[in-house]
């Protein structure tokens, strides 16, 4: 397939280039720094949309030098960067821009120190004053590190001048009240405006594209409604487990872990309508139209609509895996969710009668991300198939891995005999703009430090977006936590989820 310029992104390298800044890392010596932050940093540097005065400062407990740290940080690129190897001459220059501050969150000298500090940087960096705090801490670390900024006067708000802007990782809370006291907590020290609250789904270059889809092409937007689609099905299926986080997976589940942020904004970006532009609030206020839209999960109607699974034993691309259960740190009797999937109804002009099915999962037989939109089939059937049907037409949109989009439409089989075969036109991003796509991460770091917070979510969207789950939680807590069904590792869940679409007459796709 051959790709014209998008002229969405014509110019974009020159446009994208951020303002000058230091980018202060809070967890500087955490994981997340190490695989995602430092890499996507440095992968912008390769691709030379950093701005030309830039500088990152770690901040952590952990008591070290300058020289150790950059030291910590090139292994970090060296392991997780997309683009191999690490090229030397450019990291030289990169690293020049990369020192440490270490402290204590909760202590007022930390801050003192950090300003001292971040006035050197600008002197030496020239970043002008400009900070974007990134804050890649569990939420029980920002109460201690936005009272420190506020206090040690780290934070302007004045929309003149110099800049400061937050960064907050997930999880953004647990249900609706601790949501609602993260974002109080925030909005003491930061305007909304200069909160970026990532969902990393976001940054990604398949989820980014659905608007594009959707918007810039003729052909998909009169169908995508009630009239012609006969339902939606969202998958996000892992194959790994919970990689060492028994004890954050004991407090979360999948249900809060990737239903209430990745999935719910998969959901949105499906079923959105057009923004009246594609500024954050335009895109945002859409997005939250559809939360809104959700109906409510009842108590009486959660256990028909939604079902829960754990794993047990099984084989992941051959490999023997442990059953949930017996991951470190997990409770030998826990029921903890390690899938979910659900019926959801969006109730809307648009979407009326359509049912959304999603699901997520652990130790899936695959690892694939898609959204399936599923039509209707012809209202009169003029070819006999062999199976007594005509397959109706699928549009997949596949977010990840083997990136693109399929259609599944119905051909002839080429002889004498009128015989029907369901096949695809399939667009891969591979083959049609190379593998090299951008990490989420980069996308999301260059967009805060240019201020642009559309791939972001805004207060009252995470709000809606725990209100609507917190109906789910309340149920299962009513009803008494049962312990989930088990399925085995390596497949597509319990069989209670393949009922829960065999009893509206439809199926799970296997893709
Ligand atoms: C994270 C979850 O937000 O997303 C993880 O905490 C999950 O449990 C991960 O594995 C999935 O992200 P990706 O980009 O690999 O699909």
């Amino acid at each position: 397939m051959s790709v014209t310029p998008n002229p969405l992104r014509s110019g974009l390298e020159g446009d994208r280039t951020g303002d000058a800044c230091a980018v202060v890392i809070f967890g500087a010596s955490g994981d997340l720094t190490k695989r995602k932050l430092m890499p996507a940093l440095y992968n912008l540097a390769i691709s030379r949309v950093l701005p030309g005065s830039f500088a990152v400062v770690g901040v952590s407990r952990k008591p070290l030098a300058n020289e150790a740290f950059r030291g910590e940080m090139r292994e970090g690129v060296s392991t997780f960067s997309r683009r191999k190897p690490i090229d030397g001459t450019l990291w030289g220059d990169f690293e020049k821009g990369i020192s440490y501050a270490p402290g204590e969150f909760g202590d007022p000298a930390t801050y003192e120190g950090l300003r001292t500090h971040l006035e050197a940087v600008d002197k030496e960096r020239g970043t002008r004053g400009n900070r974007l705090f990134y804050l890649a801490v569990p939420p029980s670390e920002f109460g201690p590190i936005l009272r420190g900024l506020r206090q040690a006067g780290l934070v302007s708000d004045s929309a003149e001048g110099p800049w400061t802007r937050v960064v907050v990782e997930k999880p953004f809370g647990h249900d609706l009240p601790s949501a609602r006291g993260l974002n109080d907590m925030i909005a003491a020290t930061f305007r909304e405006e200069q909160v970026f609250r990532i969902d990393h789904y976001l940054g990604k270059e398949t989820v980014q594209n659905l608007l594009v889809f959707r918007f810039a092409n003729s052909l998909f937007e009169p169908l995508w409604n009630r009239e012609h689609v006969d339902h939606v099905q969202i998958t996000v299926a892992e194959e790994i487990g919970v990689e060492g986080r028994g004890k954050f997976y004991e407090q979360t589940g999948v249900t809060k872990d990737i239903v209430e942020n990745h999935l719910m904004q998969l959901l949105c970006l499906t079923a959105m309508e057009p923004p009246i532009s594609l500024s954050a609030d335009a895109v945002r206020d859409e997005k939250v139209k559809v939360l809104r839209s959700l109906r409510p999960m009842e108590r009486r109607v959660v256990a028909e609509n939604v079902v829960r699974g754990q794993y047990g034993r099984g084989f992941v691309r051959a490999d023997e895996v442990p059953s949930y259960r017996e991951e470190p740190d997990v409770a030998k009797d826990s029921r903890v969710d390690t899938y979910v999937a659900m019926k959801v109804k969006v109730d809307n002009w648009r979407w009326g009668g359509v049912p959304f099915y999603i699901r997520a999962g652990k130790r899936m037989a695959r690892r694939v991300t898609e959204i399936a939109v599923t039509f209707k089939q012809v209202p009169h059937t003029l070819f006999r198939s062999p199976d007594g049907g005509i397959t109706p037409n699928v549009l997949a949109v596949r977010v990840q891995p083997d990136e693109g989009i399929a259609l599944r439409f119905i051909s002839k089989e080429p002889g004498q005999h009128t015989i029907l075969r369901d096949v695809a036109m399939d667009f891969r991003y591979g083959s049609s703009f190379g593998s090299n796509t951008p990490e989420a991460y980069e996308r999301l770091l260059l967009d805060a430090m240019r201020g642009d917070a559309t791939l972001f979510t805004r207060r009252d969207e995470v709000e809606e977006q725990w209100a609507w789950m917190d109906h789910v939680f309340d149920a299962w807590r009513a009803s008494g936590v049962t312990p989930p069904p088990v399925y085995p590792s390596g497949s597509w869940g319990p069989e209670a989820a393949d009922d829960l679409l065999a009893k509206d007459g439809r199926r799970w796709r296997k893709p």
